[in-house]
Protein backbone atom coordinates (compact mmCIF):
# COMPACT_ATOMS: atom_id res chain seq x y z
CA UNK A 1 0.00 0.00 0.00
CA UNK A 2 2.72 2.38 0.82
CA UNK A 3 4.52 2.30 -3.10
CA UNK A 4 0.87 2.40 -3.93
CA UNK A 5 0.20 5.66 -1.93
CA UNK A 6 3.21 6.82 -3.66
CA UNK A 7 2.68 6.17 -6.89
CA UNK A 8 -0.15 7.85 -6.77
CA UNK A 9 1.12 10.39 -5.17
CA UNK A 10 4.39 10.99 -7.45
CA UNK A 11 2.26 11.85 -10.14
CA UNK A 12 1.28 15.26 -9.22
CA UNK A 13 4.35 18.28 -8.04
CA UNK A 14 2.21 20.60 -5.99
CA UNK A 15 3.21 23.55 -2.88
CA UNK A 16 2.35 24.84 -0.44
CA UNK A 17 -1.27 24.62 1.80
CA UNK A 18 -3.02 23.33 -1.27
CA UNK A 19 -0.38 20.93 -2.12
CA UNK A 20 -0.90 19.30 1.59
CA UNK A 21 -5.17 19.23 1.53
CA UNK A 22 -4.92 17.61 -2.30
CA UNK A 23 -1.92 15.59 -0.41
CA UNK A 24 -4.04 14.10 2.40
CA UNK A 25 -7.48 14.00 -0.51
CA UNK A 26 -4.88 11.54 -2.28
CA UNK A 27 -3.89 9.52 0.41
CA UNK A 28 -7.30 9.17 1.06
CA UNK A 29 -8.27 7.95 -2.45
CA UNK A 30 -5.29 5.66 -1.86
CA UNK A 31 -6.46 3.97 1.44
CA UNK A 32 -9.79 3.53 -0.06
CA UNK A 33 -8.62 2.18 -3.42
CA UNK A 34 -6.12 3.98 -5.47
CA UNK A 35 -5.70 1.58 -8.47
CA UNK A 36 -3.84 -1.63 -7.58
CA UNK A 37 -4.18 -5.73 -6.43
CA UNK A 38 -7.81 -6.59 -6.33
CA UNK A 39 -9.51 -3.13 -7.31
CA UNK A 40 -7.60 -3.32 -10.61
CA UNK A 41 -9.61 -6.20 -11.70
CA UNK A 42 -12.59 -3.06 -12.12
CA UNK A 43 -10.43 -0.65 -13.75
CA UNK A 44 -8.78 -0.27 -17.11
CA UNK A 45 -5.48 -0.24 -17.05
CA UNK A 46 -4.03 1.79 -18.97
CA UNK A 47 -0.36 0.92 -20.88
CA UNK A 48 0.83 4.14 -22.83
CA UNK A 49 3.47 2.67 -26.05
CA UNK A 50 5.04 5.32 -28.03
CA UNK A 51 7.19 4.17 -31.25
CA UNK A 52 9.90 6.08 -32.67
CA UNK A 53 7.64 6.21 -36.14
CA UNK A 54 4.63 4.38 -36.86
CA UNK A 55 6.06 4.26 -40.51
CA UNK A 56 8.48 1.06 -40.32
CA UNK A 57 7.01 -2.23 -41.30
CA UNK A 58 8.84 -4.26 -38.58
CA UNK A 59 7.22 -1.73 -35.44
CA UNK A 60 3.42 -2.12 -36.99
CA UNK A 61 3.99 -6.12 -36.91
CA UNK A 62 4.53 -5.75 -33.34
CA UNK A 63 2.29 -3.37 -32.65
CA UNK A 64 -0.34 -5.20 -34.50
CA UNK A 65 0.62 -8.68 -32.46
CA UNK A 66 0.47 -6.35 -29.23
CA UNK A 67 -3.22 -5.40 -30.35
CA UNK A 68 -4.34 -8.80 -31.09
CA UNK A 69 -2.95 -10.04 -27.98
CA UNK A 70 -4.58 -7.37 -25.78
CA UNK A 71 -7.42 -8.32 -27.26
CA UNK A 72 -7.04 -12.15 -26.19
CA UNK A 73 -5.99 -10.99 -22.63
CA UNK A 74 -8.82 -9.23 -22.21
CA UNK A 75 -11.56 -12.03 -23.13
CA UNK A 76 -9.24 -14.47 -21.26
CA UNK A 77 -9.28 -12.72 -18.11
CA UNK A 78 -11.60 -10.42 -16.47
CA UNK A 79 -9.66 -7.38 -17.26
CA UNK A 80 -9.81 -4.30 -19.81
CA UNK A 81 -6.84 -2.86 -21.04
CA UNK A 82 -6.85 0.81 -22.89
CA UNK A 83 -3.56 0.81 -25.30
CA UNK A 84 -2.56 4.05 -26.00
CA UNK A 85 0.06 4.47 -29.25
CA UNK A 86 1.47 7.29 -30.06
CA UNK A 87 3.88 7.91 -33.25
CA UNK A 88 7.02 9.69 -32.34
CA UNK A 89 7.81 10.35 -36.16
CA UNK A 90 11.34 10.04 -35.64
CA UNK A 91 11.96 13.09 -33.59
CA UNK A 92 12.91 12.75 -29.88
CA UNK A 93 11.38 15.78 -29.32
CA UNK A 94 7.77 14.66 -29.97
CA UNK A 95 8.30 11.74 -28.19
CA UNK A 96 9.09 13.40 -25.12
CA UNK A 97 5.87 15.44 -25.26
CA UNK A 98 3.80 11.87 -25.74
CA UNK A 99 5.90 10.43 -22.99
CA UNK A 100 4.83 13.11 -20.82
CA UNK A 101 1.30 13.32 -22.05
CA UNK A 102 0.91 9.38 -21.57
CA UNK A 103 2.21 10.35 -17.42
CA UNK A 104 -0.55 12.98 -17.52
CA UNK A 105 -3.21 10.63 -18.43
CA UNK A 106 -2.34 7.98 -15.36
CA UNK A 107 -0.51 5.65 -17.60
CA UNK A 108 0.28 2.29 -15.08
CA UNK A 109 3.04 1.48 -17.82
CA UNK A 110 4.97 2.82 -20.37
CA UNK A 111 6.21 0.85 -23.25
CA UNK A 112 9.14 2.86 -25.04
CA UNK A 113 10.70 2.57 -29.08
CA UNK A 114 12.90 5.08 -27.94
CA UNK A 115 13.67 7.35 -31.07
CA UNK A 116 17.04 8.46 -30.15
CA UNK A 117 19.04 5.12 -28.39
CA UNK A 118 21.26 7.52 -26.45
CA UNK A 119 18.14 9.82 -25.10
CA UNK A 120 16.57 7.56 -23.01
CA UNK A 121 17.83 8.98 -19.41
CA UNK A 122 15.76 11.72 -19.69
CA UNK A 123 12.37 9.45 -20.20
CA UNK A 124 13.87 6.89 -17.45
CA UNK A 125 13.56 9.91 -14.89
CA UNK A 126 10.33 11.25 -16.27
CA UNK A 127 8.77 7.68 -15.69
CA UNK A 128 10.73 6.81 -12.20
CA UNK A 129 9.75 10.38 -10.90
CA UNK A 130 5.86 9.51 -11.41
CA UNK A 131 6.99 5.76 -10.61
CA UNK A 132 5.59 4.16 -13.63
CA UNK A 133 7.75 1.21 -15.24
CA UNK A 134 8.93 1.77 -18.11
CA UNK A 135 9.84 -1.02 -20.84
CA UNK A 136 11.82 -0.26 -23.94
CA UNK A 137 11.54 -2.30 -26.84
CA UNK A 138 13.68 -2.59 -30.30
CA UNK A 139 15.74 -0.25 -29.70
CA UNK A 140 17.97 -0.67 -26.90
CA UNK A 141 19.24 2.90 -24.69
CA UNK A 142 22.55 2.18 -23.63
CA UNK A 143 23.48 -0.03 -20.46
CA UNK A 144 23.94 2.99 -17.78
CA UNK A 145 20.35 4.35 -18.42
CA UNK A 146 18.85 0.91 -18.41
CA UNK A 147 20.60 0.39 -14.61
CA UNK A 148 18.94 4.02 -13.69
CA UNK A 149 15.95 2.62 -12.29
CA UNK A 150 14.72 -1.25 -11.14
CA UNK A 151 11.24 -0.84 -12.71
CA UNK A 152 12.74 -0.47 -16.61
CA UNK A 153 12.79 -3.40 -18.39
CA UNK A 154 14.24 -3.76 -22.01
CA UNK A 155 12.74 -6.15 -24.73
CA UNK A 156 14.63 -7.40 -28.17
CA UNK A 157 16.46 -9.45 -29.81
CA UNK A 158 20.34 -9.66 -29.82
CA UNK A 159 21.38 -8.30 -32.72
CA UNK A 160 24.55 -10.01 -32.77
CA UNK A 161 22.94 -13.14 -32.99
CA UNK A 162 20.94 -11.65 -36.25
CA UNK A 163 24.23 -10.66 -38.19
CA UNK A 164 25.50 -14.10 -37.21
CA UNK A 165 22.61 -16.20 -38.59
CA UNK A 166 22.24 -14.04 -41.66
CA UNK A 167 26.11 -14.55 -42.31
CA UNK A 168 25.37 -18.32 -41.65
CA UNK A 169 23.24 -18.69 -44.28
CA UNK A 170 25.41 -17.05 -46.98
CA UNK A 171 28.12 -19.45 -45.86
CA UNK A 172 26.08 -22.26 -46.02
CA UNK A 173 25.42 -21.27 -49.53
CA UNK A 174 28.81 -20.80 -50.40
CA UNK A 175 30.00 -24.06 -48.93
CA UNK A 176 27.36 -25.62 -50.73
CA UNK A 177 27.53 -24.58 -54.59
CA UNK A 178 30.70 -22.26 -54.24
CA UNK A 179 30.62 -22.23 -58.48
CA UNK A 180 27.09 -20.46 -58.52
CA UNK A 181 27.75 -17.79 -55.87
CA UNK A 182 31.07 -16.83 -56.87
CA UNK A 183 30.20 -15.25 -60.11
CA UNK A 184 33.38 -14.36 -61.27
CA UNK A 185 35.36 -17.53 -59.98
CA UNK A 186 38.06 -15.27 -58.03
CA UNK A 187 37.55 -17.43 -54.93
CA UNK A 188 35.98 -13.99 -53.26
CA UNK A 189 33.01 -13.31 -52.45
CA UNK A 190 32.28 -9.93 -53.45
CA UNK A 191 29.56 -8.06 -51.50
CA UNK A 192 27.35 -4.73 -50.88
CA UNK A 193 25.98 -4.00 -47.13
CA UNK A 194 22.60 -2.11 -47.38
CA UNK A 195 22.89 -0.71 -43.59
CA UNK A 196 19.71 0.50 -41.30
CA UNK A 197 19.63 3.43 -39.57
CA UNK A 198 23.20 4.89 -38.01
CA UNK A 199 23.95 4.33 -34.85
CA UNK A 200 21.52 1.80 -33.91
CA UNK A 201 22.72 -1.10 -32.42
CA UNK A 202 20.95 -3.68 -35.18
CA UNK A 203 22.78 -1.67 -37.75
CA UNK A 204 26.22 -1.44 -36.29
CA UNK A 205 25.90 -5.39 -35.26
CA UNK A 206 24.48 -7.29 -37.95
CA UNK A 207 26.60 -5.43 -40.21
CA UNK A 208 29.49 -6.32 -38.17
CA UNK A 209 28.85 -9.96 -37.58
CA UNK A 210 27.24 -10.98 -40.90
CA UNK A 211 30.34 -10.51 -42.40
CA UNK A 212 32.63 -12.15 -39.74
CA UNK A 213 30.55 -15.63 -40.15
CA UNK A 214 31.58 -15.39 -42.75
CA UNK A 215 35.34 -14.46 -42.71
CA UNK A 216 35.80 -16.68 -39.25
CA UNK A 217 34.66 -19.32 -41.56
CA UNK A 218 37.98 -18.84 -43.52
CA UNK A 219 35.97 -17.21 -46.52
CA UNK A 220 37.72 -14.35 -48.44
CA UNK A 221 35.27 -11.28 -48.69
CA UNK A 222 35.50 -8.11 -50.25
CA UNK A 223 33.25 -5.08 -49.99
CA UNK A 224 32.19 -3.06 -52.92
CA UNK A 225 30.23 -0.65 -50.96
CA UNK A 226 28.10 -0.12 -47.72
CA UNK A 227 25.75 2.57 -47.05
CA UNK A 228 22.94 3.52 -44.78
CA UNK A 229 19.26 3.54 -46.21
CA UNK A 230 17.69 3.45 -42.84
CA UNK A 231 15.81 0.58 -43.08
CA UNK A 232 13.61 1.78 -45.95
CA UNK A 233 12.54 -0.17 -48.86
CA UNK A 234 12.70 3.41 -51.37
CA UNK A 235 16.23 3.89 -49.96
CA UNK A 236 17.51 1.02 -50.51
CA UNK A 237 16.36 0.65 -53.80
CA UNK A 238 17.73 4.05 -54.81
CA UNK A 239 21.07 2.75 -53.39
CA UNK A 240 21.42 -0.48 -55.14
CA UNK A 241 20.23 1.53 -58.72
CA UNK A 242 23.15 3.83 -57.88
CA UNK A 243 25.71 0.52 -57.13
CA UNK A 244 24.41 -1.05 -59.64
CA UNK A 245 25.57 1.68 -62.54
CA UNK A 246 29.25 1.46 -61.12
CA UNK A 247 29.09 -2.54 -59.59
CA UNK A 248 27.09 -4.17 -62.25
CA UNK A 249 27.75 -7.79 -62.60
CA UNK A 250 30.01 -7.44 -59.89
CA UNK A 251 28.09 -7.65 -56.89
CA UNK A 252 27.87 -11.41 -55.62
CA UNK A 253 26.00 -11.07 -52.41
CA UNK A 254 23.59 -8.23 -51.07
CA UNK A 255 23.67 -8.25 -47.38
CA UNK A 256 20.89 -5.79 -45.73
CA UNK A 257 20.41 -5.43 -42.65
CA UNK A 258 16.40 -5.41 -42.74
CA UNK A 259 14.06 -7.05 -45.01
CA UNK A 260 12.47 -4.18 -46.10
CA UNK A 261 15.81 -2.78 -47.77
CA UNK A 262 16.27 -6.32 -49.18
CA UNK A 263 13.49 -6.04 -50.69
CA UNK A 264 14.42 -2.46 -51.78
CA UNK A 265 18.03 -4.07 -53.11
CA UNK A 266 15.26 -6.75 -55.23
CA UNK A 267 13.39 -3.64 -56.58
CA UNK A 268 16.22 -1.99 -57.89
CA UNK A 269 17.69 -5.21 -59.66
CA UNK A 270 14.23 -5.80 -61.45
CA UNK A 271 14.11 -2.18 -62.63
CA UNK A 272 17.55 -2.45 -64.25
CA UNK A 273 16.40 -5.66 -65.91
CA UNK A 274 19.35 -7.70 -64.27
CA UNK A 275 19.74 -11.22 -62.72
CA UNK A 276 19.37 -11.20 -59.01
CA UNK A 277 21.96 -11.97 -57.31
CA UNK A 278 22.02 -13.91 -52.99
CA UNK A 279 20.24 -11.23 -51.19
CA UNK A 280 19.52 -11.97 -47.61
CA UNK A 281 17.66 -9.97 -45.07
CA UNK A 282 16.32 -9.49 -41.13
CA UNK A 283 13.24 -9.59 -39.66
CA UNK A 284 10.82 -12.35 -41.53
CA UNK A 285 8.10 -9.57 -42.20
CA UNK A 286 4.87 -11.16 -44.33
CA UNK A 287 6.26 -9.64 -47.70
CA UNK A 288 9.76 -11.07 -47.14
CA UNK A 289 8.44 -14.59 -46.52
CA UNK A 290 6.43 -13.83 -50.15
CA UNK A 291 9.90 -13.27 -51.84
CA UNK A 292 11.80 -16.11 -50.03
CA UNK A 293 8.78 -18.70 -51.28
CA UNK A 294 9.62 -17.03 -54.81
CA UNK A 295 12.99 -17.63 -54.47
CA UNK A 296 13.81 -13.73 -54.76
CA UNK A 297 14.98 -13.50 -51.19
CA UNK A 298 17.73 -16.34 -50.35
CA UNK A 299 17.35 -16.02 -46.64
CA UNK A 300 16.04 -13.80 -43.82
CA UNK A 301 16.25 -14.31 -39.82
CA UNK A 302 12.97 -14.19 -38.12
CA UNK A 303 12.99 -11.32 -35.60
CA UNK A 304 10.46 -12.42 -33.33
CA UNK A 305 7.49 -9.35 -33.25
CA UNK A 306 5.46 -12.01 -31.52
CA UNK A 307 7.70 -12.82 -29.00
CA UNK A 308 8.58 -9.37 -28.31
CA UNK A 309 5.24 -8.25 -27.99
CA UNK A 310 4.29 -11.36 -25.80
CA UNK A 311 7.03 -10.42 -23.53
CA UNK A 312 5.72 -7.03 -23.17
CA UNK A 313 2.19 -7.97 -22.59
CA UNK A 314 3.14 -10.50 -19.53
CA UNK A 315 5.43 -7.56 -18.13
CA UNK A 316 2.42 -5.26 -18.06
CA UNK A 317 0.30 -7.94 -16.27
CA UNK A 318 3.00 -8.75 -14.10
CA UNK A 319 3.84 -5.12 -12.98
CA UNK A 320 0.82 -3.96 -12.85
CA UNK A 321 -0.67 -6.66 -10.49
CA UNK A 322 2.44 -6.15 -8.17
CA UNK A 323 4.22 -8.92 -8.57
CA UNK A 324 7.92 -9.18 -9.48
CA UNK A 325 8.23 -10.01 -13.57
CA UNK A 326 11.41 -12.32 -12.31
CA UNK A 327 9.22 -14.98 -10.67
CA UNK A 328 7.69 -16.19 -13.83
CA UNK A 329 10.02 -14.56 -16.50
CA UNK A 330 13.25 -15.44 -18.09
CA UNK A 331 14.79 -11.78 -16.83
CA UNK A 332 18.38 -11.56 -17.77
CA UNK A 333 20.34 -9.14 -15.41
CA UNK A 334 17.56 -7.91 -13.40
CA UNK A 335 16.86 -6.18 -16.92
CA UNK A 336 16.79 -7.69 -20.45
CA UNK A 337 14.58 -10.08 -21.84
CA UNK A 338 15.90 -11.55 -25.29
CA UNK A 339 14.22 -12.79 -28.08
CA UNK A 340 15.87 -15.34 -30.04
CA UNK A 341 16.56 -14.77 -33.86
CA UNK A 342 15.52 -17.66 -36.32
CA UNK A 343 16.44 -19.05 -39.79
CA UNK A 344 14.49 -18.83 -42.50
CA UNK A 345 14.76 -20.00 -45.93
CA UNK A 346 13.02 -21.96 -48.60
CA UNK A 347 13.07 -24.21 -46.49
CA UNK A 348 10.66 -23.47 -43.57
CA UNK A 349 9.03 -20.10 -44.70
CA UNK A 350 5.99 -21.81 -44.17
CA UNK A 351 6.34 -22.54 -40.48
CA UNK A 352 7.58 -19.41 -40.13
CA UNK A 353 4.37 -17.58 -41.76
CA UNK A 354 2.15 -19.78 -39.86
CA UNK A 355 3.20 -19.10 -36.33
C1 LIG B 1 14.30 -4.18 -37.52
C2 LIG B 1 14.05 -3.14 -38.57
C3 LIG B 1 13.38 -1.94 -37.96
C4 LIG B 1 14.18 -1.43 -36.77
C5 LIG B 1 13.49 -0.28 -36.10
C6 LIG B 1 15.07 -3.58 -36.38
O1 LIG B 1 15.22 -4.54 -35.36
O2 LIG B 1 15.02 -5.26 -38.06
O3 LIG B 1 13.24 -3.66 -39.59
O4 LIG B 1 13.25 -0.94 -38.94
O5 LIG B 1 14.39 -2.47 -35.86
O6 LIG B 1 14.08 0.09 -34.90
CA1 LIG C 1 33.85 -13.51 -56.54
Amino acid sequence: MIRTIKNCCSRWRLKGRAASLLLAVLLLAALTGCRAGEDRKNSALRVGVALYTQDDTFISTIVQDLERMVQEAESEKDLKINLFTADGRSNQTTQLEQVDRFLAKGCDVLCVNVVDRTAAAVIVDKAEEAGVPLIFFNRQPVAEDIQRWERIYYVGASAQEGGTIQGQIVLDAWTEDQEKLDRNGDGVLQYVMLEGEPGHQDTLLRTEYSVKALTDAGVEVEKLASDTANWNRGQAAAKTAQWLTEFAGQIEVVFANNDDMALGAIDAFHEAGLELPMVVGVDATAPALEAVKTGELSGTVLNDAQGIARAMLDLVLELTAGRDPADTMDIVEDHYIWLPYQRVTLENWEDVRKR
